[in-house]
């Protein structure tokens, strides 16, 4: 759609930047925090690049006053962070840890105290060790009350200074790499246990939803959700067919679940067909159909684009590109559903990411058709290797990247979707779980590789000014 004039961002747009507890806090022992499964599989020989760690990540928890600071002086509106939960119930449950709480205490005050609105994620990846090993963290329905406790645990205490919630992070992630792929804890590739963990997630989000909308009843809650829209190579109807089967076994799954508390039902009965489909018990779907979220979260990176593949053809794989060495990304796919393909239109990243602004407008246009959900865009940015030169760091390619997604969002805006916010990923540099510290994504530079004896000294990155004018003239210059 194109449009004579475009609207104007709304006044009350949350210009915003994002993070994640285990990716920037470090500190992973300290004041009482228990270990959490990410603090045991990095441990695993070969399971992270060059065995990097968040054990000191990027020091945040020692420096949240200084970072703060940077972030008011960019004038941010809208922090979002991810609270550990294993710093707050070490062992992820029972007694309570005074240590962990004081310290989003602290962050939440700081942010207040510039006019920031703190946007809190309960579950950024981190699930306390001691439940996956009492049992198996995801895979038991025990977990749904556990993470309920949690979560009623932070709304009591944050609920009255913080709005804006995040449930789950990326569900869709955790549970592919976790369970699917064998890329992140624990560690699992078997598609039956996938789906079975991810029906209990649901549960466990769902019981959150309606916990939250109790307990907080002026705030707003929603979980993010990783969505990579998908086209078909062309306009052969098998590709067409194709990429429809692609965006309901990878977005509307998980989507359709959120706003409408069902699954779609090609796909059930796909799962059904191939013995994959989750345990269903009495209570489930309509606790799923009871906990409406206030908003859709969405992480947009990229799109994909895919092509027919036949029963025989390519399947999944488990080798991903992270080193950042260009067009090492293994070819992968769903025997009899799709594969995917280059899409010659768009560019990719040295990680073999698209770069697809279109791709945002598609994807807030779809949820708003579907869905009727006001979005709030949780993450977005482009992770590349930065140069420190000089003391600067001229990162044009970040600022053309970050330029053309923020101007496809006032298109959507244009056509009529409702956004809230736009958080960018991320505020600082910070640990990528399975590619170091050399893939950058921050405004700000942070001066570590992978020593954890690196000075971690901030430097603004061009881009950190860039986004200032954004913010102060909410949007108009783009
Ligand atoms: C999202 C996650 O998947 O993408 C973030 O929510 C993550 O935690 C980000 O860091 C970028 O991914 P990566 O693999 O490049 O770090």
């Amino acid at each position: 759609m194109e449009h004579k004039t475009r609207k104007r961002f709304p006044s009350k747009f949350l210009w915003g930047s994002a993070s994640a507890a285990y990716q920037i806090e470090g500190a992973w022992d300290e004041d009482g925090k228990g270990p959490s499964v990410w603090d045991e599989y990095v441990r695993i020989p070969g399971a992270t690049y060059k065995g990097t760690t968040g054990d000191v990540a990027v020091d945040h928890y020692h420096r949240y006053k200084e970072d703060v600071k940077l972030m008011a002086d960019m004038g941010l509106k809208a922090y979002r962070f991810s609270i550990a939960w294993s710093r707050i119930f070490p062992q992820g449950k029972g007694e309570v840890n005074e240590a962990g709480l004081a310290f989003y205490d602290n962050l939440i005050d700081e942010l207040l105290k510039y006019d920031i609105e703190p946007l809190v994620t309960i579950y950024h990846w981190d699930i306390p060790q001691a439940l996956f090993d009492e049992y198996g963290g995801w895979e038991s329905r025990e977990v749904i009350a556990d993470f309920t406790h949690y979560a009623k645990t932070l709304f009591k205490r944050y609920g009255d200074r913080v709005k804006y919630w995040v449930s789950l992070n990326e569900q869709n992630i955790f549970v592919g790499m976790g369970y699917g792929q064998a890329l992140h804890p624990p560690k699992v590739s078997d598609m039956k246990r996938m789906y079975a963990v991810n029906h209990i997630a649901n549960l466990a989000n769902a019981s959150v939803i309606e916990a939250f909308h109790e307990l907080v009843p002026d705030g707003k809650i929603g979980p993010s959700f990783a969505y990579t829209p998908h086209y078909p190579i062309d306009t052969d109807p098998k590709n067409v067919q194709a990429a429809d089967d692609a965006e309901e076994l990878n977005s509307y799954f998980w989507m359709d679940v959120y706003a409408y508390g069902r699954y779609p039902r090609a796909i059930m009965h796909y799962l059904e067909e191939n013995g994959l489909a989750p345990e269903i018990k009495p209570g489930d779907m309509e606790l799923l159909k009871r906990a409406k979220p206030d908003f859709m979260g969405v992480n947009y990176y990229q799109s994909a684009t895919v092509a027919y593949n036949p029963l025989d053809g390519v399947g999944m794989s488990n080798e991903i590109n992270n080193t950042g060495k260009k067009g090492t990304a293994k070819e992968t796919g769903v025997e009899g559903l799709y594969k995917k393909v280059v899409n010659p239109f768009v560019a990719t990243t040295n990680w073999d990411w698209t770069i697809d602004p279109k791709g945002l407008q598609i994807a807030l246009r779809r949820i708003t058709s579907r869905y009727d959900l006001p979005v709030l865009i949780t993450e977005n940015g482009l992770g590349e290797f930065d140069k420190l030169e000089n003391g600067e760091v001229n990162d044009d390619y970040r600022i053309d990247y970050l330029a053309s997604h923020v101007s496809a969002i006032r298109d959507a805006i244009s056509d009529g979707t409702e956004v809230i916010g736009y958080c960018t990923w991320s505020f600082t540099d910070l640990l990528s779980w399975l590619n170091g510290y050399q893939k950058r994504y921050g405004f700000v530079y942070v001066d570590r590789d992978v020593s954890d004896a690196d000075p971690m000294t901030r430097i603004p990155k061009k881009s950190y000014y860039w986004y200032k004018d954004v913010i102060e003239t909410n949007g108009d210059t783009l």
